[in-house]
């Protein structure tokens, strides 16, 4: 029965129930965690032959990989950045290990030199914009706002961000530089971009009234599919080239959640001239990358990449489907609560009903469970209807995450019931 249909006295057996359960919760003084988006050991694991010796340094076209040089990465570690992306090798640079950095330096370049060789950079205007989907990164939204870019939220269905409403806006102000886009997997949310969001986000800087506008496309989840063969995704890179506006799309990805998040290879894909542009700004930074880690991730991973991720699949899908099951037993018939059923990626968005989300993840925080904060989804860390919770499954143990998730819903169901006892209060007052 929906939660709102309870009569009063119900409800008021309701929150003592789950009051004690609370109380009993906070006594056991538990430490558990679903803040963090990061791999469990066990798919660490899965890449243990990296650190097996090499057997030569030499790449295929004969660079020495322990020496500088080769900005733009080892030949091999491009294809495999194309067979991750989908952008063409030689439409690629293969890097360190952040993808994020390299959203940084574009951003930077973009900012103040430019990324077409000429006067254009978005610091010519005093207050360059970017369109934020959200809930989203919260690590692009903290980059776009040190960067003092202003971001203007735009809101994400399941098909993607919703295009009518970007087209608008970037049609009436040339303020607005950017978007930031996670097209597969989107994080938080799950939902892969819909070929036709693509095509609309191609066509997006020919839309838009700015000379210089970007679209960022962060893959960071391109190949983190639970079924195989690997769902499919528009190729944006494509796209552009048939609209024209190659020059202005962005494309990166990184292994970061396929072998070691802190030693992996990054990857960006861009137009010739404005790789050209971004290899001579990392010239200034870097006289050449980790091309070891290059040469170890092309051989572990040139050929098996779906092979690699079906193993990460077998360990993260009784995970997600726990919480699937849970999030529907605990909150399914109750009407106070939706989430995501995303086949891939790293999270589950829950949204609980509007001025509870902050409630509730500062309840379950007091027994003893981390959520990533209440508003680090959208911009500024402010979410305008409090009710967005991002659930990170990925790293706790499958015995954690049920705790975690037992924890989780008995505290939306709490808040959500005590703030319906006060409203009916109040009607009788
Ligand atoms: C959407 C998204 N982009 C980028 C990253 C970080 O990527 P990298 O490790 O390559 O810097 C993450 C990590 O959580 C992410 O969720």
């Amino acid at each position: 029965m929906k939660l709102d249909q309870y009569s009063r006295e119900a409800l008021e057996k309701l929150n003592s129930e789950l009051t004690q359960h609370l109380e009993l919760a906070q006594g056991n003084r538990m430490a558990l965690d679903l803040s963090r988006g990061k791999p469990a050991p066990d798919q660490l694991d899965l890449a243990a032959p990296l650190d097996q010796p090499l057997q030569s340094y030499i790449a295929s076209d004969g660079t020495d990989a322990r020496n500088y040089g080769s900005l733009r990465g080892l030949p091999e570690a491009r294809a495999l950045g194309a067979d991750l992306t989908g952008v063409p090798a030689e439409n690629l640079i293969a890097t360190g290990n952040s993808s994020l950095f390299l959203m940084y330096i574009a951003s930077q370049t973009a900012l103040n030199q430019g990324l077409w060789g000429d006067k254009r950079r978005w610091s010519r205007t005093a207050t360059p914009k970017f369109l934020t989907p959200v809930p989203g990164y919260d690590r692009h939204f903290t980059m776009s706002e040190t960067l003092g870019i202003e971001m203007i939220n735009i809101p994400m269905t399941d098909s993607g961000p919703d295009m009518a409403r970007a087209e608008e806006l970037v049609r009436q102000d040339p303020d607005i530089k950017g978007i930031w886009c996670v097209p597969k997997y989107a994080n938080p949310t799950g939902c892969i971009y819909s070929p036709e969001t693509v095509q609309r986000m191609a066509m997006l800087p020919a839309t838009s009234a700015a000379d210089d506008f970007v679209v960022f496309w962060d893959n960071a989840y391109a190949a983190h599919d639970f079924t195989f063969p690997r769902a499919p995704l528009t190729d944006l890179y494509q796209a552009a080239l048939e609209a024209g506006t190659e020059d202005h799309v962005l494309l990166f990805g990184s292994t970061s959640k396929i072998t070691y998040a802190s030693g992996g290879v990054s990857f960006v894909g861009a137009s010739d001239s404005v790789l050209d542009t971004l290899e001579k700004h990392l010239s200034v930074m870097l006289i050449g990358p980790d091309k070891v880690s290059q040469l170890r991730h092309a051989r572990f991973l040139g050929g098996r990449l779906e092979e690699h991720m079906a193993e990460h699949a077998k360990l993260l899908t009784p995970k997600f489907d726990l919480v699937e099951q849970i999030l529907s037993t605990e909150l399914g018939d109750l009407d106070i609560a939706s989430w995501t059923h995303p086949s891939g990626g790293y999270f589950v968005s829950l949204d609980v009903t509007p001025g509870t989300a902050t409630e509730i993840i500062d309840t379950a925080r007091e027994a003893g469970l981390a959520l990533t904060p209440a508003g680090a989804t959208f911009p500024y860390g402010r979410d305008p209807d409090d009710k967005n919770i991002r659930i990170a499954p990925t790293f706790a143990t499958l015995e954690d995450l049920q705790l975690a998730l037992e924890l989780l819903t008995l505290c939306v169901k709490l808040v959500t019931a005590r703030r319906l006892l006060e409203a009916s209060a109040d009607l009788e007052e």
